[in-house]
C-alpha cells in the first residue's frame, strides 16, 4: 500500500525521522505495518440513540477512560467532575498526598449532584440538606441524625469506581470488574518511555461543547488527510500528505500513531514550494507564542528543520530553565498523536503539545464534548505552577474569540469545528446507497481501525 505522497522538497515523515540530527526517542522510531481490515462504518453509528445506548453499556460503563490530570486537583480535598453524557457522572478527588479516588457524584440521600465544578475543601457537603463526605468517602456527618436510623458510616460510604494514575493521567473504570488498566494500554508505555507526561502540566484547558456526536468530532483529529482543505492556509509548512500513520494491536490494547511533519511545504504544492518559507512560517508561530523574535534560518545551508529544533531547544530551555540537548528535532517541530481506545489523545513532543478527550454530551447523540488542553515541561525546578481553570465554551463559541489562551491552535480548531455541526446534519439525510463512511486506506486506517475495536467492544462483529 502506498504509505503518503511526497514531493522534491516534501519527503516523507518517515525519510525526514531519518534525517534527525539527533537520536530518536522510542515513541519515535516504533512502527508497525498492521493495515486494519476494511469494514464499512454506517453513519447510523452517529446519531441513532439505540447505538449510543449500547455505547453506555458496553463501552463506557466497562472502559479505563481518562478523567483528568493529577495536576488538577494539588491539595488534599481538591475535586473535580467527571461525566460521560448524562449517563454517567463521577467526580475525582485527591485524597491524599499521593491518592485520588473517583466516586460515583449523586448524593446518598435524593441523589443531589454533589460535584459540578472545579472546587477544593476538606469535606463534600451536599447542598441540598448538607450530608457530609469525607475526601476518602467516608461518611462524616448527617443533619438531624436521629431521623435516619438506617443510615450507619459502613452502608454510606460513597459508591467508588476503579482508578489508576498514569504519568499524570488519572483514568478510571466504573466496572467493578474490571482488569487493570494496563490490559487496555497497548504499547503506550513504551512509546513514551523517557518522554513521559508525568513531568509536565496543564497550562491552558478548554472544554467545549460541540454539535455532533462524539465520533464524528474525535475522527475530525485522527487524520491529516483533512488540511488540504480545511485548514489550506497551514499548507505553506505542513507536510500533511507526508504524514505517517501507525496502528499497533496488542493482546493487551491497542494504539495508533500519527506524525505529521511540519516545517516543509505540503506535497499538494509541488515539488518546487519553497523550504525557507516553510520554515520561516512555522519559526514565526513559534516565536509568537514565545513572545519572541523569530529566528534567521537559511534553508541554502542545509537541513532547515535542524536548525529551526536548534533555536527551540535553546530558546525552551533557557524559558523552562530545563535541558532540551537530548531531544530530536522532529519532537522539537512536528505534530506526533498517539491515541488509545476510545477516546485518549495524548500528544507527543512540544511541536504541538496537546491532550485530546471526546466525550458524549448530553442525552443527544449528535452532541459532544470536546475537552482540550495545552501542556507544558515543568518548569526546571520541578514546582507545577497553580491548576488551570477549565475555560468553558458553549455551543456557538469560537476558540479565537473566547479562548486566546491557544494561541494560534485557537484558529486550528475553529477551522476543524466548522465542519462538524454540517457533517452531522448530513449524515441522516444520506442517500441509502451512500450511508457509510468510504474511507482512505492510509491516510484514514486509525479511523477504521477505532470502529473495529468500537464494533468488538459492543459485540457487534
Ligand atoms: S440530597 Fe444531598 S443532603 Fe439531601
Ligand atoms: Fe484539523
Amino acid at each position: 500500500m502506498k504509505q503518503g505522497m511526497s514531493s522534491e522538497v516534501s519527503p516523507l515523515a518517515s525519510e525526514l525521522l531519518k534525517m534527525d540530527s539527533k537520536e530518536l526517542p522510542s515513541g519515535l522510531t516504533m512502527h508497525s505495518d498492521y493495515v486494519p481490515p476494511a469494514n464499512p462504518i454506517p453513519f447510523s453509528r452517529y446519531y441513532d440513540p439505540a447505538f449510543a445506548r449500547l455505547e453506555y453499556e458496553k463501552l463506557w460503563k466497562k472502559s479505563w477512560q481518562y478523567a483528568c490530570r493529577v495536576e488538577d486537583l494539588p491539595n488534599i480535598g481538591d475535586r473535580m467532575p467527571y461525566d460521560v453524557g448524562a449517563e454517567l457522572s463521577y467526580f475525582i478527588v485527591r485524597s491524599g498526598a499521593n491518592e485520588f479516588r473517583a466516586f460515583n457524584n449523586a448524593c446518598l440521600h435524593r441523589g443531589n449532584r454533589l460535584v459540578s465544578a472545579q472546587v477544593s475543601g476538606s469535606s463534600i457537603r451536599c447542598s441540598f440538606h448538607a450530608w457530609e463526605w469525607n475526601p476518602d468517602g467516608s461518611l462524616k456527618n448527617v443533619p438531624s441524625s436521629w431521623d435516619f436510623p438506617g443510615v450507619d458510616a459502613d452502608k454510606y460510604r460513597l459508591p467508588e469506581a476503579k482508578l489508576e494514575v498514569w504519568e499524570g493521567f488519572i483514568f478510571i473504570n466504573p466496572d467493578p470488574d474490571a482488569a487493570p488498566l494496563s490490559s487496555q494500554m497497548g504499547l503506550l508505555p513504551e512509546a513514551f518511555k523517557d518522554r513521559g507526561h508525568g513531568d509536565r502540566f496543564t497550562f491552558a484547558h478548554v472544554s467545549k461543547k460541540i454539535r455532533a456526536n462524539w465520533k464524528i468530532l474525535q475522527e475530525a483529529f485522527m487524520e491529516s488527510y483533512h488540511v488540504v482543505e480545511t485548514h489550506s492556509d497551514a499548507l505553506p509548512f505542513s507536510g500533511d500528505a507526508s504524514t505517517k500513520y501507525d496502528i499497533w494491536p496488542s493482546e493487551n490494547g491497542d494504539i495508533s500513531r500519527l506524525i505529521t511533519p511540519l516545517a516543509i511545504p505540503s506535497p499538494h504544492l509541488g515539488d518546487k514550494a519553497s523550504t525557507q518559507v516553510a520554515v520561516d512560517g512555522l519559526a514565526q508561530l513559534f516565536a509568537m507564542a514565545m513572545g519572541l523574535e523569530p529566528p534567521k534560518i537559511d534553508a541554502s545551508k542545509g537541513n532547515a528543520r535542524a536548525q529551526l529544533a536548534a533555536w527551540r531547544r535553546e530558546t525552551m530551555g533557557q524559558a523552562l530553565g530545563r535541558d532540551f540537548s537530548e531531544r530530536c528535532d522532529s519532537e522539537m517541530v512536528d505534530t506526533t498523536q498517539f491515541f488509545m481506545f476510545p477516546n485518549f489523545f495524548p500528544w507527543f513532543g512540544e511541536g504541538l503539545p496537546l491532550i485530546y478527550q471526546f466525550l458524549p454530551y448530553g442525552d443527544n447523540p449528535n452532541e459532544s464534548v470536546m475537552n482540550v488542553r495545552l501542556t507544558s515541561p515543568l518548569p526546571g525546578n520541578g514546582v507545577c505552577p497553580p491548576p488551570v481553570k477549565i475555560n468553558y465554551l458553549d455551543f456557538d463559541d469560537f476558540f479565537s474569540d473566547k479562548a486566546p489562551e491557544f494561541g494560534l491552535a485557537a484558529h486550528i480548531f475553529d477551522q476543524d469545528l466548522s465542519n462538524l455541526g454540517n457533517i452531522q446534519l448530513g449524515l441522516r439525510p444520506a442517500h441509502s446507497a451512500h450511508s457509510k463512511n468510504t474511507l482512505g486506506r492510509y491516510q484514514e486506517q486509525r479511523i477504521q481501525h477505532f470502529h473495529n475495536l468500537l464494533s468488538k467492544t459492543l459485540g457487534l462483529e
